[in-house]
């Protein structure tokens, strides 16, 4: 058996001279034996062992892992290295692995401690006769402190600062680092002068309308309130929310009203209507988010069709005839759809935006493009429509629509074709409009591309009837 000495708290460099002697001596880890205090039996450091390379991310785990207050932990490390060393070399990506497993809940721990300190150390100043010093209290679940010096001396290098802790602390003067003994909380100052004012400000800028109690505690454990000058105002700040929140509430509904598209889209969210009678009186009753819009272009044709086809937004003739695809676009579509033999009776025909957006020129009406917010907008309408709607497969006409049934911008001629459409089966293909606007030489040609993607939808949706 080899005992192996090793420093109280978290001793990098003991555990790296020892790695060096136990690997070159070839001593397998059941047989090492750890003392976390120096030992008669001591073996004494050997100048000679060579240095053990090791990939760095098991270099980080090492790093972190010994500062955990485990007193397994140098047995677990060496377990790691000997194991790679003797031909795993992928474990650490094992995570399913038990040694993993565990040493990557210890390095999280690890990492959580160095968080809060960060966050939670808070100096209050002595005067002393050589000026001021700023002294600050923290209790740490690990052995972090020499870990976490150098965060607090790149924030702090002109001041002379302690940091106390139970298991050791830190000094720094004059741009020298001192690691001293453990102390007391009674060895730090309670408050001082500058706390008033950052309570103050701490009060001002709290927000009671976002008040979760639970969430608060699970990130500023009760533990290290007591550190903070904040903390003492926080239960009168929670018992005092429901009214502020009230009197908050009070101010709004006196201010003018001002359309949020975020909030609209979260209030709609409350009323997820449970029919598509449902669905569309909402969409019949909503303001128009575009510009223009005399009524809102609803979908339309069966429940469980095969095929969804879905347009960008409804055009002039749509808007005054408030049915979707009955103008110039819908009157190719349908010759589309007829020569690759789908019946448009039998499918449904929607829009990624229910209201017609345009511009007044003179007596004409001219189409605007949705931005696309606004497609983000009528984007909740069309989902709510497609899942009650229930088609074997969406098609989308043009880039609004890619956009509208994928979530994301997706250029047509990139992907045009058969895809999933956040979740659901889908095809992309050009919107009719496009080849409206196409110049006569190329028309032809387009054309046969149109109609060759409504046979391969035609086609695509019978395979879907097949597997439902
Ligand atoms: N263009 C569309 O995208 N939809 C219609 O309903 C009409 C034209």
């Amino acid at each position: 058996m080899k005992r192996v000495a090793i420093q109280p708290g978290a001793d990098l460099d003991g555990f790296r001279a020892a790695l060096r002697r136990l690997i070159a001596a070839d001593v397998p880890p059941q047989d090492v034996v750890w003392d976390a205090a120096p030992s008669l039996f001591e073996e004494t450091a050997s100048a000679a062992a060579p240095p053990v390379a090791l990939p760095r991310r098991v270099a980080d785990i090492i790093r972190l892992v010994v500062c955990h207050s485990d007193p397994e932990r140098y047995a677990l490390l060496y377990q790691l290295v000997w194991r790679i060393r003797h031909g795993e070399k992928t474990l650490p990506a094992i995570a399913s692995d038990p040694l993993i497993h565990r040493l990557h809940g210890m390095e999280k721990s690890v990492r959580r401690d160095l968080h809060k300190m960060h966050a939670y150390v808070r100096f209050r100043r002595v005067e002393t006769p050589d000026g001021d010093h700023f002294v600050a209290w923290f209790e740490p679940d690990h052995f972090i402190l020499e870990a976490t010096a150098q965060f607090f001396i790149d924030r702090f290098i002109s001041m002379r600062w302690s940091i106390l802790t139970p298991v050791g602390s830190l000094h720094l003067d004059r741009d020298r680092l001192v690691v001293g003994p453990p102390a007391q909380r009674s060895d730090a100052p309670q408050s001082d002068g500058f706390e008033e004012g950052w309570r103050t400000y701490y009060e001002s800028t709290f927000n009671p309308a976002r008040l979760n109690p639970t969430v608060m505690r699970s990130h500023m454990a009760k533990k290290y309130w007591k550190n903070l000058p904040e903390a003492q105002s926080i239960p009168d700040l929670i018992r005092s929310a429901p009214s502020r929140v009230r009197q908050m509430i009070e101010q709004e509904s006196a201010m003018p009203r001002k359309r949020d598209p975020q909030k609209a889209v979260a209030a709609m969210a409350d009323q997820a209507p449970k029919s598509l009678a449902a669905l569309n009186k909402l969409i019949l009753a909503a303001q128009p988010m575009v510009q223009g819009g005399t009524r809102a272009v609803l979908g339309e044709g069966p429940h469980h069709p095969d095929i969804a086809f879905v347009g960008e937004q409804p055009g002039d003739q749509e808007d005054l005839a408030g049915k979707p695809f009955v103008g110039p676009a819908g009157q190719l579509l349908d010759k589309a759809m007829a020569e690759a033999g789908i019946d448009r009776k039998q499918a449904y025909v929607t829009n990624a935006v229910k209201h017609f957006k345009f511009e007044p020129r003179g007596k004409r009406r001219i189409h605007a493009k949705p931005t696309a917010g606004e497609v983000k907008h009528y984007r909740w309408w069309l989902e709510k429509e497609l899942d009650l709607v229930k088609p074997k497969l969406v098609v989308a006409l043009g880039a609004t629509a890619a956009l509208a049934l994928a979530g994301k911008p997706l250029a047509v001629a990139a992907n045009r074709g058969s895809l999933i459409l956040d979740g659901r089966p889908g095809f992309i293909t050009i919107h009719p409009s496009f080849l409206l606007r196409m110049p006569d030489e190329d028309k032809a040609r387009a054309w046969k591309e149109f109609v060759a993607d409504m046979k391969a939808i035609r086609r695509l949706s019978r395979e879907y009837e097949k597997a439902a």
